[in-house]
């Protein structure tokens, strides 16, 4: 269950958990980033440092995508078309607002950001990366 918390703009939750322990480590890691980003924008520390967790976040953003898209064509993954769409519409999106955001700060795109980066979390892990994984390891991590 998602639980509001000030501080923090996801709370982990091992609901979000697929089952391949690779990308649940990477899943992980980046609710966690997504969390510093949050504070960083609370506490509106200076723009050069929220610049580097963005980028960061995008950084990882890809190496993600690119490892999941790996797991899935090794296993023939049959969704792999509509999952790797989902993958770089998720990745467009958010590259454009940071670019933006890093251009001109505003209110409505920092908003933008975190609701975005949920979206991607609730929204994608939660679905898409669990039904790829339930048909990579034939549901064995249930
Ligand atoms: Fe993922
Ligand atoms: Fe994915």
């Amino acid at each position: 269950m998602m639980v509001a918390a000030a501080d923090r703009s996801i709370v982990w939750s091992d609901d979000f958990l697929i089952g391949i322990e690779e990308i649940d480590y990477e899943h992980l890691c980046l609710v966690e980033d997504i969390n510093r980003l949050h504070r960083e924008l609370l506490d509106r520390v200076e723009s050069d440092r929220i610049d580097s967790t963005l980028g960061t976040i995008h950084a990882r953003m890809q190496a993600h995508f690119a490892l999941e898209e790996r797991v899935m064509l090794a296993n023939a993954y049959p969704h792999y078309r509509e999952h790797k769409a989902e993958h770089e519409r998720l990745l467009d999106e958010y590259t454009e607002l940071m670019t933006r955001f890093e251009r001109q700060p505003s209110r409505a795109d920092r908003e933008a950001i975190e609701a975005m980066l949920r979206h991607w979390i609730v929204g994608h892990i939660a679905t898409s990366d669990k039904k790829m994984s339930l048909m990579v390891t034939g549901g064995k991590q249930a």
